[in-house]
């Protein structure tokens, strides 16, 4: 039987696991910590790499539609112009007097009235946090001054020369490389609408409030497609990519009763949304977004197209007329999913009278596949043992583990989420048979060693 765990009391185990079994370290730790950054561990990156893979199997791979593109951090400043993002990409940002700690008053207004913050201007802000008497969650007193917006780009300088001409501002998004690219995509690759451009790459944001672990941090990792269509398809879609977010977490386990879309009203929209979507997932500090799906419009095309004075239009034959397409955004933070596979994955129950701690995560997620455990040190069941290692390690990441008692590699590897540990013990030099366990029944097999591998892949696989 799982035990039930929540809120605080799972996220300080998660944290916990993360850094004992090398998920997630604090950045710069040997400093005294670099405040809310993040390095991931050998098993996070395992489990981010598979986490992106996976996605871009389903986007781009199994996709005849759909090609990616790796595109610079650092773009020309105009494209934050055109895109509108140093106009509109700002918080309002509110300063208490008294202990200098510093909040977004949207979330201290949200919080304290439970009133939606969305479309309302810095001045109305400052005007609400005085008429709902909010104090200081730090100190408690009642001395603000007033909200003021906040652009959430990282600006820094290219080259020598510190000054306005040089400023550049590192990517809050990735989408933008897409865009500007669609015209070197479009002349050299066989694309046709409805058609669409993945990229997976970091992206920065200065966020006032970054927090909750890796869930908000100013660095982190999109995943984001920007799929092309003619418009008056852009509402098919729109709710086409809508259901594909819910259906790529449920595949990959994730509860689906921890899963809703929360679909923004008219006055939520961003600067350039017909309509958007948050898939959220029900984490252990609230329902949060996930993953964002907007119908961007012509929005971005025709921006740069009217700032670059360059021609960003698809032939449309039928019509024999230029068009600009509308563009679908399915967007997801990889970092975000990752603490949503954790969160989902974190269980434990108890065996032999024993807590035991474990991450059911998808064998296609886990970052370890298969332990290969030799009972004792004794050099034949070594051999053994690394002679199935070397077999399966050609298939995906496995791991050879000799250190400790069995139960304390079973322990490891359970954390780790390992489905499948093969334990190499005395009778398999006789009979030429291992036991493989499964990490979440603890049932045990015991099979001939020649039939290790398929029947690994085929659980692995499926
Ligand atoms: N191109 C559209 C776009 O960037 P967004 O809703 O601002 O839209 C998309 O971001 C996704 O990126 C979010 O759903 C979230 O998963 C992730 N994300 C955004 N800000 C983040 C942050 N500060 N830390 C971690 N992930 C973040």
């Amino acid at each position: 039987m799982r035990k039930e765990i929540h809120g605080e009391e799972l996220m300080n185990k998660l944290v916990a696991l993360c850094k004992r079994r090398g998920f997630i370290y604090q950045s710069s730790e040997i400093y005294g910590g670099q405040a809310n950054a993040w390095d991931y561990g050998p098993f996070g990156t395992e489990l981010k790499k598979n986490i992106k893979d996976y996605w871009w199997k389903k986007v781009v791979q199994e996709r005849d539609n759909v090609v990616g593109l790796d595109s610079a951090i650092i773009m020309h400043p105009k494209t934050w112009e055109a895109s509108g993002h140093l106009a509109n990409f700002n918080d309002a940002l509110i300063d208490c007097k008294v202990c200098q700690a510093r909040y977004r008053a949207d979330h201290l207004i949200e919080a304290a009235s439970g009133e939606d913050m969305e479309g309302k201007s810095e001045t109305e802000m400052t005007g609400l946090i005085k008429e709902q008497g909010i104090n200081c969650p730090n100190c408690g007193k009642r001395e603000w001054t007033d909200a003021r917006a906040f652009n959430l780009m990282f600006k820094t300088y290219q080259g020598v020369v510190e000054d306005s001409s040089n400023e550049v501002y590192l990517r809050p998004e990735t989408a933008q490389g897409i865009f500007v690219n669609f015209k070197n995509v479009l002349d050299t690759c066989r694309v046709n609408l409805p058609f669409g451009i993945a990229q997976i790459g970091k992206a920065f944001r200065n966020e006032i409030t970054p927090g909750n672990f890796i869930f908000r941090t100013r660095e982190f990792e999109q995943m984001e497609l920007e799929f092309f269509v003619k418009p008056g398809t852009d509402e098919e879609w729109f709710a086409y990519w809508r259901e594909f977010t819910m259906n790529w977490f449920v595949e990959l386990g994730v509860s689906p009763e921890r899963l809703k879309f929360n679909d923004h009203s008219p006055e939520k929209l961003s600067h350039y949304s017909k309509a958007t979507t948050d898939l959220v997932y029900h984490f252990p500090f609230g329902w949060e977004e996930l993953w964002g799906v907007a119908n961007r419009t012509d929005f971005d095309l025709s921006s740069h197209m009217e700032s670059s004075g360059k021609k960003l239009t698809y032939f449309e034959r039928e019509l024999e007329q230029h068009i600009i397409p509308y563009v679908i955004e399915p967007s997801l933070g990889a970092d975000r999913a990752l603490l949503a596979f954790l969160v989902d994955a974190y269980a434990e129950d108890e065996v032999d009278g024993k807590t035991r701690v474990f991450l059911d995560l998808h064998p296609q997620l886990a970052p370890v596949k298969v332990a290969v455990l030799p009972l004792t040190k004794k050099e034949e069941l070594q051999e053994l043992a690394r002679g199935i290692y070397d077999q399966l390690k050609t298939d995906y990441n496995v791991e050879f583990d000799l250190s400790g008692s069995i139960g304390k590699r079973y322990r490891r590897q359970d954390e780790i989420g390992t489905p499948y540990c093969v334990t190499v013990d005395f009778d398999s030099i006789e009979d030429q048979q291992v036991t493989v366990r499964d990490r979440n029944s603890l049932e045990q097999d015991r099979i001939p060693i020649k039939e290790v591998k398929s029947y690994l892949w085929e659980r692995i696989k499926a």
